[in-house]
């Protein structure tokens, strides 16, 4: 597709099809258009993006597993080990597969969603379903890849039918994300969403005030930002998430240095 757009010696008309062909697949796909990573010419009807990378924000970084992160791999998995057929809550006769999250156990980098939905609760793993795509595309285009980080729910099991968790569920739930941060020890943290905000933070304080600056949490940075199921249900929030992730690259590449 880019050399069918690179060489001079296509049409117009063809290299405007390859563009559409490519635009309507990235749609489908989710694929983040945030606005400020384009450039956009107008041709007639026709709009022809040209991505634009901004400097220090795309830097792919190797996951390197330290000593470190071999001790918490050891923890993490003795933690699961211990709380994995957890019934403190109701939740516990109605999943498929307790959730306890995944990544880099060295990970200085922690994303907190809300609770499982149904494609994780089938697979026991966070974020594999539509929005944990558009997740997964979030977390490359600050250059990480998804093994670097490591991605966590506030609820480990998944709420039926995706209601909202309840307030009993998530205080027995919550000690179990306090350990995983405990044994982790990220150096910051992206919330995603309100109910993951506000439970983590412990406050009524909305998203839309608390999202893209530095918050603490126990002397660790916070950023909040939106969930990518509400990106998935109004694109417009793309371009707030794009500014709060590259701020979380930013704080990221303060606090533990470009290279980590
Ligand atoms: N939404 C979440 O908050 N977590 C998941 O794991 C999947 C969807």
């Amino acid at each position: 597709m880019l050399n069918q757009k690179r060489n001079p010696s296509n049409s117009f008309s063809e290299v405007i099809k390859a563009l559409q062909a490519e635009a309507k697949q990235s749609l489908e796909d989710g694929f983040i258009y945030f606005k400020e990573d384009l450039k956009t010419k107008t041709k007639g009807t026709v709009i022809v993006p040209t991505r634009k990378i901004k400097s220090g924000v795309a830097v792919v970084c190797p996951v390197v597993i330290s000593k470190e992160g071999k001790d918490n791999e050891k923890a993490l998995q003795a933690y699961k080990e211990e709380i994995k057929n957890c019934q403190k809550c109701s939740l516990g006769k109605t999943r498929t597969n307790f959730v306890f999250g995944e990544g880099n156990p060295g990970a200085k980098l922690v994303f907190i969603g809300e609770a499982p939905g149904a494609d994780e609760d089938e697979q026991g793993r966070p974020f594999v379903g539509r929005s944990g795509q558009l997740l997964t595309k979030i977390i490359e285009s600050i250059g990480f890849k998804r093994e670097d980080v490591f991605i966590i729910n506030i609820l480990k099991c998944r709420p039926p039918n995706n209601r909202a968790p309840e307030p009993e569920e998530v205080e027995v739930c919550i000690p179990y994300l306090y350990k995983q941060l405990e044994i982790i020890k990220p150096k910051i943290i992206c919330t995603l969403g309100n109910p993951s905000t506000q439970t983590l933070l412990n406050t009524k304080e909305g998203i839309t005030k608390l999202r893209g600056r530095a918050l603490d949490w126990n002397g660790i940075e916070v950023v909040a930002t939106f969930h990518p199921s509400a990106c998935l249900r109004n694109p417009a929030y793309k371009v707030d998430v794009w500014k709060d992730v590259k701020f979380l690259r930013k704080e990221y590449d303060r606090l533990c240095g470009s290279s980590n």
